[in-house]
């Protein structure tokens, strides 16, 4: 597995989240307390991007039903959802952000 180098740290602010990239699959970046976290793009209850909803006390609010994940551990939260997310390894060196690809080279 290889890490991808997917945005700028300048990109994103505290509370916020965007898809990137992974090797062609997609994950959610988040910026939480000035770290970095990376989860499976795509809600696990149905077909939401993540990217699209709400950060809030380090957790993301899904935009289609309101289901809420932790950032840092993927853990679902509360009703409807109720299978975790995937989480991923993300590391930064100076202004950059890489995240280990899910995606086996
Ligand atoms: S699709 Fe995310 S909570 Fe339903």
């Amino acid at each position: 597995m290889d890490w991808i180098k997917v945005a700028f740290a300048q990109e994103l602010g505290n509370d916020e989240v965007k898809m990137v990239n992974v090797g062609g699959y997609g994950v959610a970046l988040y910026r939480v307390e000035d770290e970095f976290f990376a989860t499976d793009g795509m809600c696990t209850h149905g077909k939401a991007l993540l990217a699209e909803g709400f950060v809030e006390d380090g957790c993301i609010e899904c935009p289609l039903h309101q289901g809420r994940f932790d950032i840092r551990t993927g853990k679902a939260m509360c009703a409807p959802v109720t299978m975790d997310l995937r989480t991923h390894a993300v590391k930064r060196e100076g202004d950059d952000i890489y995240v280990l690809s899910p995606v086996s080279q």
